[in-house]
């Protein structure tokens, strides 16, 4: 036999074996499959990477049931590995953070190892920069960990009324721990990120708020037109470390916060008899919101305002029970250099600096006159001849 027709004949048996091999492999891999969908696969496979895990929580793969810690029925969500692949936690592997599952069988049987959580990952991880002298280059990761510190004493971390065994809103509620990306700021993204927050707030929890909100002057202007400078649920209530709205140290706080914004006014307001007893911690005074509504701020000149002059009175006596219609001729924003709106404080002032200064001038003139006077007769005294001793 030529050497050709030899090699031919081996290179003919080699592929006879590669297709037998495959088929059996094809036939193993069917029968996994098979196994699996009767939820029979008992032996971990040897790898337990995201290709693993994603046969089964890919998106695209259909719904997967679970029971709730109630035993209610619930459908996990499943994973877009796109997004997730884009996301600041791309580049992990899911069971870094899903150190409880040690398996790739459903239902798995759950390890020891902790259940996914963004707290106690980060707290180490910062530890071990903090250790390495790495803080400057991972200056990021502190970012997380002051969250978290501002999380732990917020609201948000305390035992929910109706199920106190967890507690009212979890990082993962707020940021969604397979797509949590933080865009660049200055891009177009990082908007669109923050114009998100009160949906996120309002969707899943405080529809009621959001919709108060979506008619007020701020909401038009966030939500419709996407104006960042104007207040979002964040700006009045912070991002973390959230606090209970009932509390003295909210209500002296908000505060402050609306006048980071409306400095001005926060001015004004700090000049009146309201504003002076706030500073001193007492958060029973007037507050800009007791004027101006929380989530529902409209502009004065709106008819459905709560300072709209129609509407002042009544918001007066939630407080000053007696008043009467004069009552309201108070300004609360009264502005002494502003002759155009507020003539009277203008007028009033200019005539309150006025009588100073006459009295001054008056009293200054008066006294210069009397010391005048006095050098003058004590001169004229000394040149008495009975002071100058000449006599006798
Ligand atoms: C054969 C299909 C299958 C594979 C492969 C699979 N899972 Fe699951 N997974 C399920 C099913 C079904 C459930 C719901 C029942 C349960 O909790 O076990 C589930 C639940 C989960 C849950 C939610 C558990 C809970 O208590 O909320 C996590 C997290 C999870 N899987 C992660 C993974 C990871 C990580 C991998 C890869 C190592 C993986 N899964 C591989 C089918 C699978
Ligand atoms: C950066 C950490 C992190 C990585 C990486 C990660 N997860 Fe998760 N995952 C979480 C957290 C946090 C939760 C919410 C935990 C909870 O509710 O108990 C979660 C929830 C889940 C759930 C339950 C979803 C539901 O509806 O309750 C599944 C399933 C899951 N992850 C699968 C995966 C798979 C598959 C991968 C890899 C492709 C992966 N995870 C990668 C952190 C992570
Ligand atoms: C199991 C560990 C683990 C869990 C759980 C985890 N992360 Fe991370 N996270 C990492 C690692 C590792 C990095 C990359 C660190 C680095 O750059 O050195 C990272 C990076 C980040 C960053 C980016 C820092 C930067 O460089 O800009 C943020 C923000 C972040 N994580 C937030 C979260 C949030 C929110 C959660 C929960 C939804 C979470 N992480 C859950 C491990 C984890
Ligand atoms: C009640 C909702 C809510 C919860 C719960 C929450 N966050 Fe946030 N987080 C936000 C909002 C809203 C922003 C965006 C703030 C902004 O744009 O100014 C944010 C931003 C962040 C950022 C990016 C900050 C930056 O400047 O880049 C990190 C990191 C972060 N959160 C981590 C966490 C961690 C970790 C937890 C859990 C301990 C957590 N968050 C819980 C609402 C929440
Ligand atoms: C993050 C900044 C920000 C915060 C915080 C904020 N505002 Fe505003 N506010 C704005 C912007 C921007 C506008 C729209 C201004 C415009 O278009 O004239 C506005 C409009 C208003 C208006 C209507 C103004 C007008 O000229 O008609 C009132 C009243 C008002 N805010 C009251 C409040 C009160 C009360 C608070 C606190 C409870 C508050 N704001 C918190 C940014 C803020
Ligand atoms: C302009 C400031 C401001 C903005 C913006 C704002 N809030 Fe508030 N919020 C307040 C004040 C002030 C209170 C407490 C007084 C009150 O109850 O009216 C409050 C109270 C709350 C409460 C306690 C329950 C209640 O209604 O009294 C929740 C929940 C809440 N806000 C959620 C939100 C959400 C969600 C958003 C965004 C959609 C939001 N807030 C936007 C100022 C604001
Ligand atoms: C005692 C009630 C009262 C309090 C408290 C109050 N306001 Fe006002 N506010 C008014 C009235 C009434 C007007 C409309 C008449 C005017 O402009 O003087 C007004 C007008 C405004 C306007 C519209 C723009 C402008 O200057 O006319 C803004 C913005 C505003 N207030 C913000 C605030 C902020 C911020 C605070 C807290 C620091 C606050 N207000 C506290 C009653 C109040
Ligand atoms: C949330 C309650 C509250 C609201 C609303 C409120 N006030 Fe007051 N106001 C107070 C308190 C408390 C004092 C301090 C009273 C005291 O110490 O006797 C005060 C004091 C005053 C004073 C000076 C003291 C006095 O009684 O002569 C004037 C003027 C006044 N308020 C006007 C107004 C006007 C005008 C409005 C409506 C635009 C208004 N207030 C709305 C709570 C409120």
């Amino acid at each position: 036999m030529s050497p050709v027709l030899q090699s031919n004949r081996f290179m003919i048996l080699a592929a006879i074996f590669c297709l037998a091999g495959s088929l059996a492999t094809f036939r193993t891999e069917a029968a996994a499959k098979e196994a699996d969908s009767k939820h029979e696969i008992s032996a971990p496979p040897a790898k337990l990477n995201n290709a693993t895990c994603l046969v089964c929580h890919d998106a695209g793969k259909g719904e997967l049931k679970t029971t709730d810690a109630d035993g209610n029925p619930k459908s996990l969500l499943g994973l877009d590995n796109n997004k997730f692949s884009k996301s600041l936690h791309g580049e992990m592997q899911c069971i870094a953070c899903h150190q409880d599952i040690t398996d790739a069988v459903s239902p798995h049987k759950k390890g020891p190892g902790p259940k996914a959580n963004c707290v106690s990952c980060h707290l180490e991880l910062w530890e071990t920069a903090k250790k390495e002298n790495l803080t400057k280059e991972k200056a990021r990761l502190e970012v997380v960990v002051n969250n978290i510190e501002y999380y732990k004493n917020s609201y948000h971390a305390r035992p929910n009324q109706d199920n106190p065994a967890r507690p009212n809103a979890v990082c993962d509620e707020c940021h969604h721990s397979h797509t949590f990306n933080v865009p660049p700021s200055g891009t177009s993204r990082r908007t669109d990120w923050h114009l998100s927050i009160p949906n996120v707030c309002g969707e899943k929890c405080h529809a009621d708020q959001l919709e108060e909100y979506a008619t007020s002057v701020h909401g038009k202007e966030v939500l419709e037109n996407r104006n960042l400078k104007a207040a979002d649920c964040t700006d009045c209530h912070t991002s973390h470390g959230i606090t209970a709205t009932l509390k003295d140290a909210f209500k002296v706080s908000v505060t402050e916060n609306c006048g980071g914004c409306h400095g001005k006014n926060l001015t004004s307001y700090r000049d009146t008899y309201h504003g002076q007893v706030n500073k001193l911690g007492y958060g029973h005074t007037a507050k800009c919101y007791d004027c101006h509504g929380s989530h529902g701020v409209l502009r004065p000149s709106d008819p459905k305002s709560t300072v709209h002059p129609d509407n002042r009175l009544k918001t007066c006596q939630k407080c000053h029970k007696e008043a009467t219609q004069g009552f309201t001729t108070f300004e609360p924003h009264a502005n002494t250099h502003d002759f155009e709106r507020y003539p009277q404080s203008w007028l009033v002032s200019r005539f309150m600096w006025g009588l100073l200064a006459f009295v001054f001038t008056f009293f200054w003139l008066h006294t210069g006159l009397w010391w005048y006077r006095e050098a003058k007769d004590s001169k004229a005294r000394k040149n008495h001849p009975e002071n100058r001793g000449d006599t006798k």
